[in-house]
C-alpha cells in the first residue's frame, strides 16, 4: 500500500524549515510507512532535483541533527515536485495523474494545506472536483494550517467547505503547540501523578499566568501579520490551547473525542472577557516595517486577564500575554498558589513573599520549576524562597525532545487526531476572541499604546496584573 504525503505550497518557508526536515526525521527513525512519496506542489518552477536540493538544504538547517548522506539518499528518492496551480482544476488533475500512477489501485493520501487561505476553498473545491478525497483505496486526510479563519465567521464558512468534501474524521486542523512535548506534558503533569491534581482548583489557586513571549519581529510575514494581529495570530490558538491543557477536566480517556470534548467544555466555560481587562500594544518602529500601513492599528502585544465560570475555577484569575519583539523568548505557565492563612515565619529581609508556583516551561528551557519556602539556614525564621527544578536536558538528554511538526505528521499519517482542533473547538475558540476583537474597534474600547523593543510589554500590562494584587514573573529562569 503506497502512502502519499503532498504538500500544497511546497515552495513556502513552512516546507523547507518545518515539514521536510520532520519527514527527514520521521523516515531516520523508521516512523515512515514504508512505501510512502512525498509529493511537494506549487506554482514555483523548480524541477524535482532543484527542489529536491533546496530540501536537502532545509534538513541541513532545520532538522536539528546532522544529515546522514546514505539516509538522505533513500529519503530523497521518495521526494518529487510537481509544478502546478492547485486552484485550476486541469493543473491539480496533473497530480492526481502523478499520485494513480504510484498507487496503483491501493494507496492512502495526506494533504497538507501550506498555502494562502485564500487558497483554501480552490483547493478543497478541487480535490472534491476530481474525487481527490476518496477512500476507496486506502484513507485520505487533509492538514489545515492556521490561520483557520480570522473569526467566527469565515471559522464556520471554512468549516462548511471542508466538510462538503472532507468528513470531519478526516480532518486535521494543526496548532503546532499541541505538538510540542512540553505542551503535551501538561496533562501528564496533571493526570499521570496523584499529588498535583488535589491542589489544581480554586481553593489553592490564588491565578495563573500564561506568557508566550517572542524576541522576533513580524519580519517577512508583515503583511500577513499585520491583516491578523496578536490576538489571531497567537491567542486564538496557542494561547487558548494551553490554557485548555492547564485548566480542563480530565477526560474520560486517552483518545481524541475525549480530550477534545474536554477542551470545548473547557472553552465553553469562559466568561465573556470584559474589555478593561484587556491591554494592546505596538512595539515602536512597527509601522516602519516593510508591508506594514504606516497607520497600523494592529497589536503586536496583548494581555488578557479571563475567568472560567465552572466550579474548579470560579474566581481565579487566568492572565495572558503574549507579543513580538519582547525582551525574551519564552513559553510558560505560571501556577499561582494561595498564601498560607497565617505566616508565622519572618519575612524575607526585601519584604517580598513569593507563593508557592508551579512553573511549566514549554520552551527554551523545556522543564518544570516549583517554587517554595525554606529555611535560611543559621537564621531564626527567616524563609527565602527556594527552586526545585526538572529539566528535560538532564533526566532525558538535549537531543530527545523532537520538533513539535515531527509528532503531529506522524499522528495525522496514524489517523490520531488528540494533539488537532475539531471543528467545534475551533469555533468556540473564535467565539471568546472575537468580542475582544470587535470590542477594539469600539470609541470607548482601551487604546493601543507602544512598548519598547527588547522590553515586557507596556506598563498598562504591569498594571492589569498590579489591579488584582499580583505581578508577572518569570518562573522558569535557571537557578542552578
Ligand atoms: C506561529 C505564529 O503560529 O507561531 C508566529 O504565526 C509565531 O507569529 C510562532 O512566531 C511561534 O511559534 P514558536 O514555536 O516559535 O513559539
Amino acid at each position: 500500500m503506497t502512502t502519499s504525503i503532498v504538500i500544497f505550497g511546497a515552495s513556502g518557508d513552512l516546507t523547507r524549515r518545518k515539514l521536510v526536515p520532520a519527514l527527514y526525521n520521521l523516515f531516520r527513525k523508521d516512523r515512515l510507512p514504508d512505501d510512502c512519496h512525498i509529493v511537494g506542489v506549487a506554482r514555483s518552477a523548480f524541477s524535482h532535483e532543484a527542489f529536491r536540493d533546496q530540501m536537502r538544504a532545509g534538513v541541513e538547517k532545520y532538522s536539528g541533527d546532522t544529515l546522514d548522506d546514505t539516509i538522505w539518499m533513500q529519503f530523497v528518492s521518495r521526494l518529487w515536485y510537481i509544478q502546478g496551480d492547485a486552484a485550476q482544476p486541469d493543473e491539480l488533475r496533473r497530480v492526481a495523474q502523478f499520485l494513480e500512477e504510484r498507487e496503483q489501485g491501493h494507496g492512502s493520501r495526506l494533504y497538507y494545506l501550506s498555502v494562502a487561505p485564500a487558497l483554501y476553498e480552490p483547493i478543497i473545491t478541487n480535490i472534491g472536483g476530481l474525487d481527490m478525497d476518496s477512500e476507496r483505496s486506502g484513507w485520505c486526510r487533509i492538514v489545515v494550517e492556521k490561520p483557520f479563519g480570522t473569526d467566527l465567521e469565515s471559522a464556520r464558512a471554512l468549516n462548511r467547505l471542508i466538510h462538503s468534501v472532507f468528513d470531519e474524521d478526516q480532518i486535521y486542523r494543526i496548532d503546532h503547540y499541541l505538538g510540542k512535548e512540553t505542551a503535551q506534558n501538561i496533562l501528564f503533569f496533571r493526570f499521570a501523578n496523584t499529588i498535583f491534581e488535589p491542589v489544581w482548583n480554586r481553593n489553592y489557586v490564588d491565578h495563573v499566568q500564561i506568557t508566550v513571549a517572542e524576541t522576533v519581529d513580524v519580519g517577512h510575514r508583515a503583511e500577513y501579520y499585520d491583516q491578523s494581529g496578536v490576538l489571531r495570530d497567537m491567542f486564538q490558538n496557542h494561547l487558548l490551547q494551553l490554557l485548555a491543557l492547564v485548566a480542563m477536566e480530565p477526560p474520560a480517556s486517552f483518545t481524541a473525542a475525549a480530550l477534545r470534548s474536554e477542551k470545548v467544555k473547557l472553552f465553553s466555560a469562559i466568561r465573556p472577557v470584559n474589555l478593561d481587562n484587556t491591554v494592546r500594544a505596538q512595539y515602536d518602529g512597527y509601522c516602519q516595517v516593510e508591508g506594514v500601513a504606516p497607520d497600523s492599528q494592529t497589536p503586536t502585544f496583548a494581555a488578557l486577564k479571563l475567568y472560567i465560570d465552572n466550579w474548579r475555577w470560579q474566581g481565579v484569575p487566568f492572565y495572558l500575554r503574549s507579543g513580538k519583539q519582547l525582551a525574551a523568548k519564552t513559553s510558560e505557565i505560571s501556577v499561582v498558589f494561595h498564601c498560607p492563612p497565617l505566616m508565622m515565619f519572618n519575612l524575607p529581609e526585601d519584604g517580598t513573599f513569593t507563593s508557592n508556583t508551579i512553573s511549566l516551561c514549554l520552551q527554551p528551557d523545556e522543564g518544570i520549576h516549583l517554587k517554595f519556602e525554606a529555611k535560611v539556614p543559621d537564621s531564626i525564621s527567616e524563609t527565602r524562597t527556594v527552586d526545585m527544578e526538572f529539566h528535560y536536558r538532564t533526566s532525558f538528554g538535549e537531543r530527545e525532545i523532537p520538533e513539535a511538526y515531527e509528532r503531529l505528521l506522524l499522528d495525522a499519517l496514524n489517523g490520531d487526531a488528540s494533539l488537532f482542533t475539531r471543528s467545534d473547538e475551533v469555533e468556540t475558540m473564535w467565539s471568546i476572541m472575537d468580542p475582544i476583537l470587535r470590542g477594539w474597534n469600539l470609541p470607548d474600547a482601551p487604546p493601543l499604546t507602544t512598548y519598547a523593543p527588547g522590553s515586557w510589554g507596556p506598563p498598562e500590562a504591569d498594571a492589569l496584573l498590579f489591579r488584582g494584587g499580583h505581578a508577572w514573573q518569570s518562573g522558569c529562569d535557571d537557578h542552578d
